[in-house]
């Protein structure tokens, strides 16, 4: 079989004889050079030993602070539970000082856990943590949930989103962006991290300087109004277990993302970062983005027009997404 030609960028199947065995040892080539680029970087950030950047004892005392907030409001909270965690806490406050979002969360909820165990005799570094200033008036610890949420089919709403690629012209409302990563943000992560940013570019020559890293946006990025770079920082990931969690907080806090640009009434179009480590390197020298952020995924967006063309073909059937209590093995 000849080697058919690439479409889009992509080679459909490589063909027999020397060519294709060549295209096949560097297609094998390329699977390990990307794995190893993955697992190089995320072990030079990652703090598998020691947290040794201000962000990742940031995003350990979100974890920690997590732990104990996570111990409170179990059905069977127990005074006395988290005590290693808290003395981390409390010695990640003490040496790298109270300032900062994470601080302010972690001292709020060492509070309301010392609070919670105030019959407990705690660890000694406790109490000069305790005596940091910093998150008076964050609600941490434990928070009441329940009764119905607020009302909205989000089926229909799920079912009403199709990738779109056509978009009217005009600036994108900085506002709509605004609340659709606060949405974004209300995803979860794992122990709470928080490790996604959405880098947003909204000015048409930034768009294009973006979208000309990505193949997948050529027939139609010059329409998009907007352009989000997800990253995860590599600094907030702990050990060799959570090697591919930067892309499933990822992948959450891009699709809540997705879904908070559609209910502003944007169009949206997901942009694969399926690349060569080299692509990789441009995009991140083209935006400054250093080492430590993964890029994830690009997601494009715009002004919905008052009619669009989209992919029509349907969901496969509910079988091919759902084996609802198979039986176990054995
Ligand atoms: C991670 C990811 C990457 C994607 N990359 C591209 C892309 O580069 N270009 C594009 O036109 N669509 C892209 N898509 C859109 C998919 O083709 C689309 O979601 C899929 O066909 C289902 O259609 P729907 O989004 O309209 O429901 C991507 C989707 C995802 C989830």
């Amino acid at each position: 079989m000849a080697e058919a030609r690439p479409e889009a960028g992509r080679r459909l199947a490589a063909g027999g004889g020397l060519s294709g065995l060549w295209s096949r040892v560097r297609a094998e080539a390329a699977f390990w050079q990307g794995a190893l680029y993955d697992a190089v970087r995320f072990r030079r950030h990652a703090w598998l030993h020691r947290a040794h950047s201000p962000e990742s004892r940031a995003a350990r005392m979100l974890a920690d602070a997590h732990f104990l907030e996570y111990g409170m409001a179990l059905r069977e909270a127990r005074p006395g539970f988290g005590l290693a965690r808290a003395a981390r806490l409390a010695g990640d406050l003490r040496d790298g000082g109270s300032g900062g979002p994470a601080a302010h969360i972690g001292l709020a909820t060492l509070r309301g856990w010392a609070d919670f165990n105030r019959d407990t005799a705690l660890p000694p570094g406790i109490a000069p943590a305790l005596a940091l200033t910093g998150g008076e008036g964050i609600a941490a610890g434990v928070a009441q949930a329940g009764g119905a949420p607020p009302a909205t089919d989000f089926l229909a709403f799920a079912q009403s989103r199709r990738s779109v690629r056509h978009f009217a012209p005009g600036p994108v409302p900085e506002a709509a962006i605004r609340r659709a990563v606060a949405a974004a943000q209300a995803a979860p992560s794992s122990c709470n991290r928080q490790t996604c940013t959405a880098h947003v570019w909204t000015d048409r020559a930034l768009i294009d300087r973006v979208r000309r890293h990505q193949a997948g946006n050529r027939t139609f990025g010059h329409e998009l109004g907007g352009i989000a770079v997800i990253t995860s920082d590599l600094r907030h990931w702990e050990h060799a277990g959570e090697r591919y969690q930067p892309w499933i907080d990822g992948g959450l806090f891009a699709m809540s993302l997705c879904h908070g640009l559609h209910a502003e009434g944007l169009g949206t179009c997901f942009l694969n970062w399926s690349v060569t480590p080299a692509t990789d390197r441009a995009l991140r020298a083209e935006i400054g983005l250093d080492d430590s952020q993964l890029v994830i995924v690009l997601l494009g967006f715009g002004l919905m027009p008052d009619s669009a063309s989209v992919c029509a073909s349907p969901r496969l059937p509910e079988g091919a997404a759902l084996r609802l209590n198979p039986p176990l093995a054995g």
